[in-house]
């Protein structure tokens, strides 16, 4: 038997037609990737975190002589934030870059272990975390899960 799966997301062109809220994470996130440690890869991730207490958490790619020792943004954040603000839920996640590995026209998308850390978290939280992808010519990609970027993910029941 076939089965099919539809994924569901939104696309916009520029993300200033998002609500200001979502914007001001947007900056925040770029203020993160310029803030990143990458002087292997030169390239630049920023990931915002809005939690349900309204905190912004940001988080950077650091980088290691030792390549696989580093972290990647989306993880720094989530880290941090499940460290420190246990009791708060995360509504909203952004992550930008900025450099070559990717096209300008490309949105930025979480590397699987990065996808596998974020369902773990959206099921200790029992809600869905919005996910918006931006690239850098500004247009963003959103989705409403992290289901959706990580289908079958491994996660005990
Ligand atoms: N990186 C992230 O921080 N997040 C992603 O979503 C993809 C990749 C980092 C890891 C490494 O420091 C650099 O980008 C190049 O892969």
């Amino acid at each position: 038997m076939k089965q099919t799966i539809q994924i569901q997301y939104e696309v916009l062109e520029d993300y200033s037609q998002l609500p200001t809220q979502e914007v001001e994470l947007i900056h925040k996130a770029y203020e993160a990737a310029n803030n990143a440690y990458s002087p292997y890869s030169k390239f630049n991730v920023g990931a915002t975190l809005l939690l349900s207490n309204n905190q912004l958490i940001s988080g950077n790619n650091q980088e290691n002589c030792a390549y696989p020792s580093g972290l990647c943004a989306e993880r720094v954040a989530l880290f941090y934030a499940n460290a420190n603000f246990k009791e708060a839920s995360i509504k909203t996640m952004v992550i930008v870059s900025k450099g070559n590995l990717i096209k300008k026209e490309s949105v930025i998308t979480p590397c699987g272990s990065c996808r596998q850390v974020i369902l773990e978290s959206e099921k200790r939280q029992s809600t869905p975390i919005r996910i918006i992808l931006v690239s850098e010519n500004k247009s963003v990609f959103i989705f409403n899960s992290i289901q959706d970027l990580l289908p079958f993910g491994f996660g005990v029941e």
